[in-house]
């Protein structure tokens, strides 16, 4: 890890985030954990900054055990307190009653189907009345993430301010950072899941794959979303 790119992008991070904050008028931000490890650092840039963003989180109902045990040690590290949101129960009932607890096995329009249900609707509420959210999303991820930028208008949500402010960060500047500042992170990043979402859908990747191919991993690139980061 190149200490000096780490020193250059947090500044760049933090400012991101406090024009991003100034930008969507400083009241009702939230942020969005997955509790992946650029999370983590967001919310110990924001913890340490005193400032009154708050967090959701939303439970599919499909996470893995080492998820929730993350949230569990911010809970202790930070006292954080978390909105998480659940999927509407008879949305969830009818699907698996109608299609099964695999259907978005079967083809995209499925696989859409149940990450609209889980993620996509109770994000839609989890935004509901904000002014902006911030995630964790960095270009460096995927193909369908490098146009990203910092601070962003979300059309997809009504227009309210996104922030995003890791976007230039590498795989090198995040790891020296949770390292250096001793963040919990989820286990499963210790297992070759170096992004984690869904159980079903998340497997570990192979040498030479990249940081998305084991989300979604029988499903082309382009496809690789789901539906939270509509642009
Ligand atoms: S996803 O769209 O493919 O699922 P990814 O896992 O890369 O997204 O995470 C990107 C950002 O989306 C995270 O940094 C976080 O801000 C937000 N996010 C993803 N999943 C969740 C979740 N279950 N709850 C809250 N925020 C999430
Ligand atoms: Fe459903 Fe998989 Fe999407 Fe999770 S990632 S909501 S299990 S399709």
């Amino acid at each position: 890890m190149n200490a000096t790119s780490q020193e250059q992008n947090q500044p760049t991070a933090e400012k991101i985030l406090e024009q991003g904050i100034i930008k969507a008028g400083s009241q009702n931000i939230a942020m969005a954990c997955s509790f992946s490890v650029e999370d983590l650092i967001v919310i110990d840039l924001l913890r340490k900054h005193a400032s009154d963003v708050k967090f959701f989180a939303l439970d599919t109902g499909r996470l893995h055990e080492e998820t929730y045990e993350v949230a569990e040690a911010l809970l202790q590290k930070y006292q954080l307190a978390i909105e998480w949101y659940l999927p509407q129960t008879e949305a969830l009932q009818n699907l698996e009653r109608e299609k099964g607890l695999f259907s978005f096995r079967e083809n995209v329009g499925n696989r859409l189907e149940c990450c609209h249900i889980r993620k996509v609707e109770p994000l839609s509420r989890a935004l509901k009345g904000r002014a902006g959210w911030i995630t964790g999303q960095r270009r460096a991820q995927s193909a369908t993430r490098v146009e990203l930028a910092g601070i962003e208008v979300d059309a997809a949500h009504g227009g309210i301010i996104k922030i995003n402010p890791l976007i230039d960060w590498s795989d090198a500047q995040v790891w020296a950072y949770a390292t250096e500042h001793r963040l919990p992170f989820n286990q499963l990043h210790e297992q070759g899941y170096p992004s984690i979402g869904c159980a079903p859908c998340t497997r570990a990747i192979k040498p030479g794959e990249g940081i998305r191919a084991g989300r979604w991993w029988w499903e082309n690139p382009e496809n690789k979303e789901c539906g939270l980061h509509r642009r």
